[in-house]
């Protein structure tokens, strides 16, 4: 429980997990659905330019839009590369929708998204009778080529939901059953938002499974607040950084226990976390998160826990530094493979700034200090929006100075970042 009421609020900008998710689904979908508070930002609208290039009349992304559907068997072949820009979702997700589609499809992407596998997507897709085809590796470019497809019961080496809806996706595209276990489970979206446009999906423990639908029913649906992105001012509340020292409330947050793993660990650090669900939105729990300052203390994440937190982990290494003794995280090697080398990159930033910092194989060691000196430096992003935005937050905290060298790379999740972050700390 917390102690006092919260006076400053933020509503943070849509999921973006759920935005794609809405966007593909309303394509796919049987005629008009409404979207409505999706996100706008760089990597949706990769999604958004993507379906547009396959013959879907995607409007410009608003708060309140309606998306035409063309049916499961709708999409038309592209007179150009799908350029998936920095989004791995878009370029991942997408595999599996073409896999479905009966002619080639080439995708592109930038640096960042040309360095990613793509391996963990084509091989079960190619097992199901996709082709695929790279110009160099298992990166992008690749070109899909889809047809009849078989079905599949996958043993996914990775928790990856990129992995798993690509899978649902092909099994629903293409007409076939497909199952998906994962060692630890990943976010369940797709298989929340299919089953509640009609399909049978089923979603037990490590194992999704769908069975083929004749088509998806349109939807209306009110894209809850991103609990990534509000993972940032979560942090900044629990560190004390927020105007007046007070707690925060971060409203109509997805609180899908799947995505939630970053606030439960918060807690488990000292910090006064406290949510409840006021709504459910296509299967996706929403409601508000409250976060009040105390003396954190240092905390273990083991893999278990890593997928329910995979994006949160830049700005808890970065929250460790404040906390008094050791963090550890183990088990997150798939930082490894995010939009830049993120266990690499956070502990070269953390030294940067005077921070104690170790890098491991699979994950890193911060050693922090509550009442210690204060941190400063010159940050390199590299590019990644959550660093960016995790370092921004280290440098809003009181006695610190901390530059970025890229702020505008938060665009790919969150354009308003910094308006939001001086709001509740000037
Ligand atoms: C996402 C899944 C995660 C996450 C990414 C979004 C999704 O990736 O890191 O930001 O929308 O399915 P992986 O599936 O590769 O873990």
């Amino acid at each position: 429980m917390i102690a006092r009421p919260a006076s400053l609020a933020v509503r943070v900008p849509g999921d973006k997990s759920i935005s794609h998710r809405a966007l593909i689904c309303a394509v796919l979908a049987s005629g008009r659905s409404r979207i409505k508070n999706i996100l706008p930002s760089a990597d949706v609208r990769s999604t958004a330019g993507v379906l547009g290039a396959l013959g879907a009349r995607v409007p410009k992304l608003a708060d309140d839009m309606r998306v035409d559907g063309r049916g499961l068997a709708g999409l038309a072949a592209p007179s150009e590369p799908l350029d998936c820009g920095n989004s791995g979702t878009t370029a991942r997700l997408m595999s599996g929708v073409l896999s479905g589609c009966p002619f080639p499809s080439r995708l592109i992407g930038d640096a960042s998204l040309s360095r990613r596998p793509m391996g963990r997507v084509a091989r079960p897709l190619a097992t199901m009778g996709a082709q695929f085809a790279f110009d160099a590796g298992e990166h992008l470019p690749m070109v899909v080529t889809g047809g009849r497809l078989r079905p599949i019961e996958f043993d996914s080496p990775t928790a990856s939901a990129q992995v798993k809806s690509a899978i649902l996706l092909a099994g629903l595209v293409g007409g076939v059953p497909v199952t998906v276990r994962e060692p630890v489970r990943s976010r369940d979206h797709t298989e929340r938002m299919l089953a509640a446009l009609g399909v049978q999906v089923r979603s037990l423990g490590l194992e999704a499974s769908l069975e083929p639908a004749s088509d998806l029913s349109a939807f209306q649906l009110d894209v809850p607040a991103d609990p990534s992105s509000a993972a940032f001012f979560a942090a900044l509340a629990a560190a004390g950084g927020v105007r007046g020292g007070g707690p925060l409330e971060l409203t109509d947050v997805a609180l899908n226990p799947t995505r939630l793993g970053f606030f439960r660990v918060l807690r488990d650090m000292g910090a006064d976390v406290a949510w409840e669900v006021h709504r459910d939105e296509c299967g996706e729990p929403v409601g508000t998160i409250t976060v009040a300052p105390r003396g954190l203390e240092g905390v273990e994440v083991r893999s278990e826990q890593v997928p329910a937190m995979i994006d949160e982990l830049p700005m808890l290494a970065c929250l460790a530094t404040l906390a008094d003794g050791v963090t550890e995280i183990r088990g997150a090697s798939e930082l490894r493979v995010k939009e830049s080398d993120r266990i690499a990159a956070v502990v070269e930033n953390l030294r940067v700034v005077g921070a104690d910092a170790d890098e491991l194989r699979d994950g890193l060691r911060v050693r922090g200090n509550r009442r210690g000196r204060s941190l400063g430096g010159a940050v390199r992003t590299h590019g990644d929006h959550r660093l960016a935005m995790a370092f921004g937050v280290l440098g809003a905290l009181s006695g610190n100075a901390i530059t970025v060298d890229d702020p505008d790379c938060v665009s790919v999740s969150y354009p308003g970042f910094w308006s939001d972050l001086e709001r509740v700390t000037a």
